[in-house]
């Protein structure tokens, strides 16, 4: 009581401005480190411990005596997650808790667009200070290693310049607001099947120049103050406490001085969490719902185990005031920062974030005999089919599932836009997939049951299709078990419920069909010669009707490019042409070994090598005006180690309207001591011009551009000799190649 007292006291007197009596910890005008000194000679072994781990399902304590609030975190990474009871997963059942649902990271990623990250990153903080959240968990970064992927959609494609480029303005938008990054998982989540208990073995280049630089990049530019650890093991460590990436790689050659966060339940063991990196031990057996026990807060593996250990001698406290350190400063960069940002909720410079995201990032595929825009003067009847049309998608995929204040749908969105210009627009279901519509407790209120026969539906859509000027499909996956979700793969490559056999259907009963593609994977189009115009519609969240009616129509140009391989087939894609997915189960033990034998041809890295032709290539995505490159000039041609080197192109926009385009860079190494892919992207710059407006676009890159991981000196080596920087619009049309030398 006295103590506490005396803190009210300290803080009366820093409202008026009198400081010799606060004490230093609470002292702004103090360096942070100074005010960790000074909290840490007042804590006790019984405050380190309490602070280091969960007090509720994604809460930890702070110090009350000492005036350290309580610290929440929330998922993460598209909106902020509606709040859940104390010691379960069930929603609570709030009502202030509807939010703003932005697009999934991998429309992110495909804006090419860093700005529009941080606006995205700026906007979600927001949201979350608006909800008392301190900490969000996301962004993911996890590299696109295959499509069945349950959750690439939380991610930023298969390349880890685009998702370097992409994570850290996220995290520094979000961080402005005092809300903490909390970047996942860290590192070498590439599947969901066996999450928990997926060893994964590769080598150190792959796993440097691949699976790691997202993560550096979100550290070193983005300066995140947290990073979770993953589920699954590397070198038979569990990640969360992996003394490899989290103490040598993350915190030691990265410098990192947040907090390493466990995934919920991740953690299995005392011993390793001490020694291993962990700082806030997360989820352990507080599911409440399918295992473990409640409240078991006081049983974490870093709470009175911890505690108990110390007092017997075992370990001193050295590794705990690491942890304690870096908790502080964690409080002192969001809890104890009093200059944090206002949190605002569902306004419409939010809801424009959103909008903007979707708008950038949705990726025309394919558009022959340029079917698309809709041509709104000569249309009349427009028929859109597909459950995708009329299913929420902000429901359901996992621990990124979010309550909306609103989803507009497309087929919504394309009526309202339509019917301004008096096209009738009928709708047929196509098919039927997943009805349901619920996530811990947060339902859509859709009843989308149907119970007619598969092929009545098709058969109807087809009868409608004949009538129609155009048809619009809304198909692909939906954030159901096994179609893009948490915890789960996907099974095949193919659509599921039939949909080829409605495409192929109506591209005979109509030549103006258009299939958007709703999904954060690619999948398989054994049609796609039949179907005239292809969209990548992603899953995007609260604007999505208006964003892809924008589209559709051509309010909105696209500018959206892949930020991965769309594989012809699945055999095509590297780690499953060499044949380990998903891995193999050691026999007397319950893990499952999986070795990433394609090493660094992920993605288009491997689309030379393994002399395979995607559907559509990396940085592939098309628009309704067209660009020229021109004048495509280097500043030198021979560059010392420390230099840099500038391209220039010439950009023009010879169409007759408005777009965007993506003018990327990639590396060729034209002979290295160590295989080298053919091509890995360097730079990338988009520039919007009017109809027949130029612009010189100039990049710049240095050595680390050129450099390789030589996993012989454990160090990046850029070696002296011939190097081509290949400019141009997409992975697969690289129209110039400029020669330079490294001396
Ligand atoms: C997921 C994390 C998530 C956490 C909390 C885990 O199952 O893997 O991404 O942040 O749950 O919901």
């Amino acid at each position: 009581m006295k103590k506490f007292f005396t803190l009210l006291v300290f803080q009366a007197l820093m409202c008026f401005g009198i400081s010799a009596q606060t004490p230093v910890y609470l002292d702004d005008s103090k360096p942070i480190e100074m005010r960790i000194d000074d909290l840490m000679s007042r804590l006790t072994l019984e405050d380190k411990v309490a602070i280091i781990h969960a007090q509720s399902k994604f809460s930890s304590p702070g110090i009350k005596r000492l005036g350290l609030p309580d610290f929440w975190t929330d998922d993460g990474p598209h909106g902020v997650r509606p709040d859940v009871l104390w010691d379960q997963w069930e929603q609570a059942g709030q009502t202030n808790d509807s939010c703003v649902a932005f697009p999934a990271l991998t429309c992110l990623a495909a804006t090419w667009n860093p700005q529009l990250s941080y606006s995205y990153g700026r906007a979600l903080g927001e949201e979350a200070r608006y909800r008392g959240k301190d900490m969000i968990l996301g962004p993911g970064v996890n590299i696109y290693r295959t499509p069945l992927n349950g959750r690439n959609f939380e991610y930023m494609g298969e390349d880890p310049y685009l998702a370097s480029m992409m994570v850290a303005p996220y995290v520094q938008g979000l961080q402005s607001t005092g809300v903490a990054a909390c970047v996942k998982h860290f590192a070498l989540n590439n599947h969901e099947t066996n999450r928990h208990t997926t060893n994964i073995i590769l080598s150190d280049r792959a796993l440097y120049e691949i699976y790691l630089p997202a993560f550096k990049a979100a550290v070193q530019q983005g300066g995140a103050w947290g990073v979770m650890g993953a589920y699954n093991l590397y070198k038979n460590v569990h990640n969360c406490y992996n003394p490899i990436l989290v103490n040598q790689i993350l915190k030691g050659e990265w410098g990192f001085d947040g907090v390493l966060v466990s995934d919920w339940g991740g953690a299995h063991d005392t011993h390793q969490a001490i020694i291993g990196g962990l700082d806030m031990e997360f989820g352990s057996w507080t599911n409440g719902l399918d295992h473990g026990y409640p409240n078991a807060y006081d049983s974490y593996y870093l709470a009175q185990p911890y505690k108990e250990l110390i007092q017997a001698g075992r370990y001193t406290t050295r590794e705990l005031d690491d942890k304690v350190r870096r908790v502080l400063r964690l409080f002192f960069r969001t809890t104890l920062n009093s200059h944090r940002a206002q949190g605002f909720m569902c306004n419409d410079e939010h809801y424009d974030v959103a909008l903007k995201v979707a708008q950038e990032g949705i990726v025309l595929l394919q558009n022959k005999n340029n079917v698309l825009p809709i041509n709104t003067a000569n249309a009349r009847r427009v028929l859109v089919v597909g459950e995708n049309a009329i299913k929420m998608m902000t429901v359901g995929g996992g621990s990124s599932s979010l309550k909306v204040q609103h989803e507009i749908l497309p087929l919504d969105g394309l009526k309202s836009r339509l019917e301004k210009e008096n096209i009738i627009v009928d709708y047929a279901r196509g098919y039927v997939g997943d009805t349901t519509g619920n996530y811990n407790g947060v339902t859509t209120g859709q009843n989308l049951v149907d119970l007619r026969a598969p092929q009545q539906l098709i058969d109807e859509a087809v009868s409608k299709a004949h009538e129609a000027d155009y048809v619009v499909v809304f198909g692909g996956l939906n954030k159901s078990m096994h179609q893009d979700a948490e915890d789960g793969d996907r099974l095949s490559y193919g659509l599921p419920y039939d949909q080829d056999r409605l495409v192929t259907a109506l591209a005979q009963a109509n030549k103006n069909l258009i299939f958007v593609n709703i999904s954060g994977n690619a999948v398989a189009m054994p049609w796609k010669e039949s179907v005239p115009a292809i969209v990548q519609g992603w899953f995007i969240g609260s604007e999505a009707g208006k964003a892809l009616a924008s589209v559709l129509v051509g309010d909105a140009n696209p500018s959206g490019k892949l930020p991965f391989t769309w594989y012809a087939q699945l055999e095509d894609c590297g780690a499953h042409r060499m044949g380990n997915f998903p891995g193999t189960k050691r026999p007397d033990e319950d893990v499952f070994d999986i070795e990433y034998q394609e090493g660094l041809y992920v993605g288009y890295r491997g689309v030379e090598k393994f002399k395979t032709r995607p559907l559509f290539a990396f940085g592939h995505g098309l628009s309704y005006t067209q660009f020229s490159l021109t004048d495509v000039k280097a500043d030198k041609h021979e560059l010392a180690a420390t230099d840099s080197i500038t391209f220039s192109v010439k950009v023009t926009n010879t169409g007759n309207r408005e777009g965007a385009e993506t003018i990327q860079l990639y590396i060729t190494d034209v002979k290295s001591s160590l295989e080298r892919p053919s091509k890995e992207l360097k730079a990338f710059k988009k520039v919007q011009l009017k109809a027949g407006e130029s612009q010189n676009v100039t990049i710049t890159i240095g050595r680390d551009a050129l450099s390789y991981f030589d996993d012989r000196l454990h160090q990046w080596v850029a070696e002296p000799g011939d190097f081509i920087a290949r400019i141009g619009t997409s992975s697969e049309k690289l129209t110039s190649n400029i020669k330079f030398r490294l001396k």
